[in-house]
């Protein structure tokens, strides 16, 4: 059985930039055997708009968000994931807020101990990835986006891959036409699914 990936996307623009490319890396990935699975963030309806750090999941011995909404059973489904692919918009030097809400919610997948000083999670097997586009230039726009989503991994344990797209207008469909960010989506699909 081929790698199971979920990717999060979180553009409001269903037909923008990001979800182009993302359209792009899950056909490399399914035509290299991985099982793919894009879910919307944009799309879930969300109770509290974020985390409010009422620390139940800390208190629980579960891994899971005590909050009842669209993204609690996103969240709980991504330790079954190979591979975690972020896929996101730059807004203003960082994720877009639709995404960076899933994110925070996270919390619920790691268990802090303050009186030791350290952390347990069940993420350890997975590989993340970030697939970024943003208007400006590569720097710092895009690579400030990679630079967090690389901490953040490192932070777990982990490693995160990326793909950034720079100068992607949101005011022409220019992108759609770029064989070479093609090229290099599908590639990377390829890749994580191996
Ligand atoms: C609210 C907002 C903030 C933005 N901030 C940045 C930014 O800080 N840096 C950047 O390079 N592009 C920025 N952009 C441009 C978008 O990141 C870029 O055009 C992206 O490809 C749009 O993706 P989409 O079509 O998937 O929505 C911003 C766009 C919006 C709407």
């Amino acid at each position: 059985m081929g790698r199971k990936i979920l990717v999060l996307t979180g553009s409001p623009r269903k037909n923008g930039n990001t979800n182009t490319v993302v359209g792009w890396f899950a056909e490399g990935a399914k035509e290299a055997g991985a099982d793919v699975e894009v879910i919307d963030t944009a799309l879930l309806k969300s109770r509290n708009n974020g985390c409010i750090a009422c620390l139940g999941c800390q208190k629980s011995d579960k891994y899971e968000c005590v909050v009842e909404d669209d993204v609690k059973p996103v969240l709980a489904r991504i330790p079954d994931f190979d591979v975690l692919v972020f896929a996101t918009p730059t807004y203003f030097f960082g994720p877009s807020a639709q995404l960076k809400l899933v994110i925070d919610r996270m919390y619920s997948l790691i268990k802090f101990d303050p009186t030791e000083g350290n952390y347990v999670h069940n993420l350890g097997h997975l590989k993340w990835a970030l697939i970024c586009t943003g208007g400006g230039d590569i720097r710092p726009g895009v690579s400030l986006v990679d630079k967090t989503f690389k901490t953040v991994a490192g932070f777990i344990g982990s490693e995160c891959d990326s793909l950034l797209v720079s100068n992607a207008s949101m005011f022409s469909d220019e992108l759609k036409q770029n064989s070479e960010i093609r090229e290099q989506a599908l590639a990377f699909g390829r890749k994580l699914a191996s």
